[in-house]
């Protein structure tokens, strides 16, 4: 009955998604993706029809696509259509975004206007703290923190400019236009930093390349109305399921 993965205890549950050990394999997790959605630091809750599917069948393709590309991630393998099999990770607790172009928190903190293309890619460090609201830190408070070394640190602003080059022209190739995006990076069991987490309409801004139709969370966040839509959009184009 028991597969290959067997999964045994719950390990920890985030807003989107859960994490288990697998019995027999010490050094890999069990990741599911959840329909459950929130927004504001979980002030506002909902869920999205297939979500779940839809994040773990992208984030799939994605992190392939990135292997391929020579950049090192958590995937296994997919295992059913919400799990998949990932490496175990110790997560350094800093969010990085970068941008293309100018969108959401980043409007509030520069005189720059919603939709104007940015010279040169943004790469921002947000502290990966709920009590805290998740706040924008610098390298002299990621070093404070102890959260990475300075090696580190140029390590993950490297990986995401690296990533951004690869997915900004593979949205493009599907109609897509990557306004700004979040990763998450942990260290393997040889200390070796590699991309985990997930890369959906959950973690990025996606637009309509003619008509920069909203295609991503912040329909839900913003209350745009179309959010299954919208995630549903996202899954054909990419993997044309
Ligand atoms: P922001 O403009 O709200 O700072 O978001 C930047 C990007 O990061 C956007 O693509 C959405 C993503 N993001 C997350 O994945 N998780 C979060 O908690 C937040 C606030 C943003
Ligand atoms: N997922 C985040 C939260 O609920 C925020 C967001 O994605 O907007 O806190």
């Amino acid at each position: 009955m028991a597969g290959k993965y067997e999964k045994t205890e719950q390990i920890y549950e985030g807003k989107a998604k859960k994490l288990y050990t697998i019995r027999e394999y010490k050094n890999l997790l069990l990741q599911e993706f959840k329909d459950d959605a929130t927004a504001f630091n979980a002030q506002k809750k909902g869920t999205i029809l297939n979500k779940g599917i839809i994040n773990c069948e992208l984030t799939n393709y994605i992190f392939t696509y990135l292997n391929k590309k020579g950049v090192k991630t958590h995937l296994v393998k997919q295992i059913s259509p919400t799990e998949m099999v990932i490496k175990r990770l110790k997560i350094i607790p800093i969010e990085v975004v970068t941008r293309n172009i100018a969108a959401g928190s980043l409007l509030k903190k520069t005189n720059l206007k919603e939709g104007q293309e940015l010279s040169k890619p943004i790469v921002e460090f947000y502290y990966k703290d709920d009590s805290l609201g998740d706040p924008l830190i610098n390298d002299s408070h990621a070093l404070a923190m102890k959260l990475a070394s300075e090696k580190e640190i140029e390590t993950l602003k490297k990986a995401a400019r690296k990533i951004n080059k690869i997915l900004k022209p593979f949205f493009l190739k599907r109609g897509l236009k990557l306004v700004d995006f979040k990763l998450e990076f942990g260290k393997d069991k040889n200390g070796k930093i590699i991309l985990g987490d997930e890369i959906t309409p959950d973690t990025c801004r996606l637009w309509d390349a003619e008509t920069n139709e909203k295609l991503d969370k912040d329909r839900f966040r913003f209350e745009l109305g179309n959010v299954n839509e919208a995630y549903a959009e996202v899954r054909k184009r990419i993997t044309g399921n």
